[in-house]
């Protein structure tokens, strides 16, 4: 997969995706991340990105050109199968949306920044519109390394166990059951004598009943179908 990000801070991005998991990704040539930083596209001697908004109010907008410029010329070297904004009046991302994304060949994302994009940047350009929360942070740049880094671990062959991706909290609507590791008992606080047994189909039987309980009393929207 090539995931190609706009933004007029790429330098955000470098550390999460030059670590862990999406740089194992990069290396074994399962994704490729390609940076773009827009003030290479500003207007004028002073490479111009933002502007103020028509009817006024307060606050810089990205201005239309710049943007427009980034995706027409790497549109023109490849089909990108979504252009993804992120923007916090976006759709709610989901383990759904990451799962869907994860099946594309090439995507594009758009850091906002200042108040926001011009709005026809969004109406002829922008396929999908992704937020990462019901919070306001200053740019799409962490909110684009949390998508990238969300739809990286999922490509086939990026995380070492292939089935450790599909047991996450989320996959089926449900949250992950409690873990446990050495040592077997900790001042007294002991690991579940089921996960000791050896009794696989007792333990993948107390793993389901755990996840759905700690879904119950902690996420019952999931078990309604809700996001
Ligand atoms: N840009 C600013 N806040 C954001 C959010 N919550 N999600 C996505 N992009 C954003």
């Amino acid at each position: 997969m090539r995931i190609d990000i706009l933004s007029v801070m790429p330098e955000l991005l470098r550390s999460p995706l030059e670590h862990s998991i999406m740089k194992r990704a990069q290396d074994k040539g399962l994704l490729e991340v390609h940076l773009h930083n827009l003030r290479d596209y500003g207007l004028g001697k002073n490479k111009q990105l933002d502007d103020y908004q028509f009817g006024g109010g307060a606050g810089m907008l990205m201005r239309l050109e710049p943007v427009v410029n980034c995706i027409e010329k790497l549109q023109a070297e490849r089909t990108y199968d979504e252009i993804i904004y992120m923007t916090p009046d976006g759709q709610r991302l989901n383990q759904q949306i990451c799962n869907r994304f994860s099946m594309k060949e090439n995507i594009m994302i758009l850091c906002g920044h200042y108040k926001g994009i011009d709005e026809r940047i969004r109406e002829h350009f922008i396929t999908a519109e992704i937020s990462i929360g019901d919070y306001v942070l200053s740019g799409g740049e962490l909110p684009a390394a949390v998508l990238v880094d969300s739809i990286g671990r999922l490509l086939p062959g990026v995380l070492n166990d292939e089935t450790s991706a599909l047991f996450d909290s989320f996959q089926d609507n449900l949250l992950a059951p409690p873990i446990y590791t050495r040592p077997a008992e900790f001042r007294g606080w002991k690991v579940p004598d089921v996960l000791l047994s050896g009794n696989f189909p007792e333990i993948e039987k107390w793993r389901y009943e755990e996840s759905l309980k700690r879904t119950q009393e902690r996420r019952p929207d999931l078990l309604e179908g809700e996001d």
